[in-house]
């Protein structure tokens, strides 16, 4: 396929799908057991209609907005996923030189390919936050954190639903050995001699999942806050109850996440829940969505629903595997020309628009 007739995610999904040895493309697409949430993070864009308003004066288009008090060209991320090397051997470096030409932001993985400080020295006037994974050793936590502020990351992201690996089936049965993958946050340190104990039973495969804290309590939160002073998203709420106590425990933003269908088979689709949080939260901090994301609409969709800023967790992997640096750049120029159309054709000329016009998007009960 050339590069003109590639129109939207799908067809670099396909391609990259079609790059990639079996089990890495499994690792990447899989969701957790029967895939239901998988299928429903699709499913339930699909449901919502959007209402558009017409003679609106629409020639000129924002699509700008500040989250944490950055200002990005467009509200579309990168979400953090783990050992980009797997894709590509330029991994993060190149996700970041991407993301940071097109003005957006980037969510580091704590199990990135490449180290942080690599990562942020190749873009270093961009906004990139750093996710975080709470090891069983707070030190070795609290030395990640701390090299990540030094170097000038943003934020942290705090990864709730992942306090053990979810289960995917063709993992499981055949599934990519992650243990000698590099692990660039890593490098010099030996995992088993730095205090850390391994806490999963399957210690083969997920190396560094092995060694989470699965006993994490919203304290862990306030710990954070004694050990830095950058801001911290909690990613992966799913319910009004949580958000609350992510509010409650000093998050600065709240991520509402299901890992892209990953973790628990079973848990709604983030569009779903988005109107829960948005309505607990009620302003207290910014919230914002992934899992999911495919095109434009989906976009206009959470935003209109209350999300901040929306950002996408395989479309990255897809474009990375596909074309390196300019493959990522592909597909977020894709999204960013799909979510202006979108605006255009629904009569909003920026994000304010889109939150503030009334019943912009509703469920498909027409009738
Ligand atoms: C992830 N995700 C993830 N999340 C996180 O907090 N830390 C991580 O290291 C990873 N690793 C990871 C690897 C792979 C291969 C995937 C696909 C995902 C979850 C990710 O941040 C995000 O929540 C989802 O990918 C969003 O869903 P979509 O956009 O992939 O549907």
């Amino acid at each position: 396929m050339s590069n003109t007739s590639i129109v939207c995610i799908e067809d670099i999904e396909r391609l990259a799908k079609s790059q990639l040895s079996k089990k890495t493309r499994d690792y990447y697409a899989d969701g957790a057991n029967n895939q239901y949430t998988l299928e429903e993070n699709r499913s339930a864009f699909d449901r919502l209609r959007i209402r558009p308003r017409f003679l609106r004066d629409v020639s000129v288009r924002d699509m700008t907005v500040t989250i944490l008090g950055q200002k990005i060209n467009f509200p579309i991320g990168a979400s953090p996923s783990a050992y980009h090397r797997l894709a590509h051997p330029d991994g993060e470096i190149a996700t970041a030189k991407a993301v940071s030409s097109m003005g957006s932001i980037m969510i580091l993985s704590t199990s990135s390919s490449y180290a942080l400080e690599d990562v942020i020295k190749v873009v270093p006037n961009s906004t990139l936050w750093f996710q975080l994974y709470v090891f069983n050793n707070r030190q070795v936590t609290k030395m990640l954190i701390q090299r990540a502020e030094r170097c000038g990351f943003k934020a942290l992201v705090l990864t709730v639903d992942t306090p053990i690996s979810g289960f995917q089936y063709n993992f499981a049965q055949n599934g990519l050995d992650m243990s000698n993958e590099k692990m660039g946050n890593f490098e010099g340190i030996d995992l088993n001699k730095a205090g850390l104990n391994y806490s999963e039973e399957d210690t083969s495969k997920r190396h560094l999942a092995s060694f989470y804290d699965t006993s994490l309590t919203w304290d862990a939160i306030s710990w954070i806050r004694t050990v830095t002073s950058l801001p911290v998203v909690v990613k992966g709420i799913l319910t009004g109850e949580d958000a609350e106590m992510a509010i409650k425990y000093g998050a600065s933003a709240i991520m509402v996440s299901n890992h892209g269908g990953r973790q628990l088979d079973g848990v709604p689709a983030t569009v779903d829940v988005l109107p829960e949080v948005v309505k607990k939260v009620n302003g207290r901090c910014e919230v914002y969505l992934d899992s999911g994301v495919r095109t434009g609409t989906d976009v206009l969709k959470a935003i209109a629903l209350g999300a901040k800023a929306v950002f996408i967790g395989r479309p990255v992997l897809w474009g990375l595997t596909y074309n390196g640096e300019d493959g990522v750049k592909q597909v977020l120029k894709i999204l960013k020309n799909e979510l202006d159309l979108a605006m255009a054709l629904s009569g909003c000329k920026t994000l304010k628009d889109i939150e503030t016009t009334p019943s912009l998007v509703v469920k498909d009960n027409y009738y």
